[in-house]
C-alpha cells in the first residue's frame, strides 16, 4: 500500500483526480469504478473543472456504481445513482451507455447481482476508488461478511446506516440493505485509490496500518493487494503517532 499524506481534504481531491485524469491520458479507454458518500465529492468537483478546462476528458471511460441501496426506487433523489449523476455523470462528458448502476429497482436482485458480475467480468476494472465507513466497511462490505463474494445483497450495520442518516430525513428512511460489489470484485481492479480524510476516520486509518487481514475489518482486504493508493489527510492522520 502506497500511503500519501496531504495537508487537507482539497488537497486530498486534487491528489485523487489528478491520479485518475494521469490513467485516463495513460490509457485510451478506462474503466473506473466509483463510491458516493461525502468523501469523493471535491475529487469528483476537480474532475469535472478538469473536463470543462479540457485537463481530461471521460469521453472513453466507462464508470461504474460500487453501490446502490435497497428499497429505493430508481434515479429517487437518495440513490446512489442519483448522487453521483449530480456530482459527477451530468456534467462531464461520459456516454450515457458508459455509465453501469445497479438497478436494485428491479425486481430479482440475485438476477441484477449476476447481471452486474457479468458486465464486471467484460469490462475489468482499471481503476477502483473507495471511501471507507468509519466501521471499516469499504461499498457496502460490511464487518464480519465475507471476502469470497463479488456483487450481493449486504444487510446494513446499524452505525452505517446512523453514519448515512444524514442524506435522508430520519433513521428510518434509511434503508436496511444494499447491492454492494463484494471484495472479490473489488479486488479485481488494476489500481485501488482509498480516500481517507477526516478526524471521523482516524481511528479507521490507524486500524488499517494496524490490523493484519480480517473480516472483521473489511478494509484490511487492501492490504495484499498489490496496487493501491491511499490518500489521508491530516485529520485522518490525528490518531498515527
Ligand atoms: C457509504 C458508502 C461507502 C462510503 C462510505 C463513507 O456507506 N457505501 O462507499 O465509503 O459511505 O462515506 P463518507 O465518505 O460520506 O464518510
Amino acid at each position: 500500500m502506497e500511503l500519501i499524506k496531504v495537508k487537507d481534504y482539497e488537497e486530498l481531491s486534487v491528489k485523487a483526480a489528478k491520479i485518475i485524469s494521469g490513467e485516463i491520458a495513460e490509457k485510451k479507454t478506462l474503466t473506473i469504478a466509483l463510491p458516493s458518500g461525502s468523501t469523493p465529492v471535491g475529487m469528483f468537483h476537480e474532475l469535472v473543472n478538469a473536463v470543462n478546462s479540457k485537463k481530461t476528458t471521460f469521453k472513453n471511460v466507462k464508470a461504474f456504481l460500487l453501490d446502490e441501496y435497497c428499497d429505493i426506487k430508481y434515479n429517487k433523489e437518495q440513490s446512489i445513482k442519483y448522487f453521483v449523476n449530480y456530482h459527477l455523470f451530468s456534467q462531464i462528458n461520459i456516454e450515457e451507455e458508459n455509465i453501469f448502476t445497479i438497478k436494485t429497482d428491479e425486481d430479482d436482485l440475485n438476477k441484477v447481482c449476476n447481471d452486474y458480475n457479468k458486465l464486471l467480468e467484460e469490462n475489468p476494472i482499471d481503476i477502483q476508488v473507495l471511501g471507507i465507513g468509519a466501521n471499516g466497511h469499504i461499498g457496502f462490505n460490511e464487518p464480519n461478511g465475507s471476502f469470497d463474494l463479488e456483487t450481493h445483497i449486504s444487510k446494513l450495520a446499524f452505525k452505517t446506516r446512523l453514519d448515512n442518516q444524514r442524506f435522508f430525513n430520519s433513521i428510518n428512511e434509511v434503508p436496511s440493505y444494499a447491492v454492494t460489489m463484494g471484495i472479490k470484485s473489488i479486488l479485481k481492479a488494476k489500481h485501488i485509490i482509498l480516500l481517507i480524510s477526516g478526524a471521523a476516520k482516524a481511528d479507521a486509518l490507524k486500524r488499517l496500518l494496524t490490523l493484519e487481514v480480517s473480516e472483521e475489518f473489511p478494509a484490511s482486504c487492501l492490504i495484499n493487494h498489490p496496487n493501491v493508493t491511499v490518500i489521508v489527510d491530516e485529520s485522518a492522520c490525528s490518531g498515527l503517532k
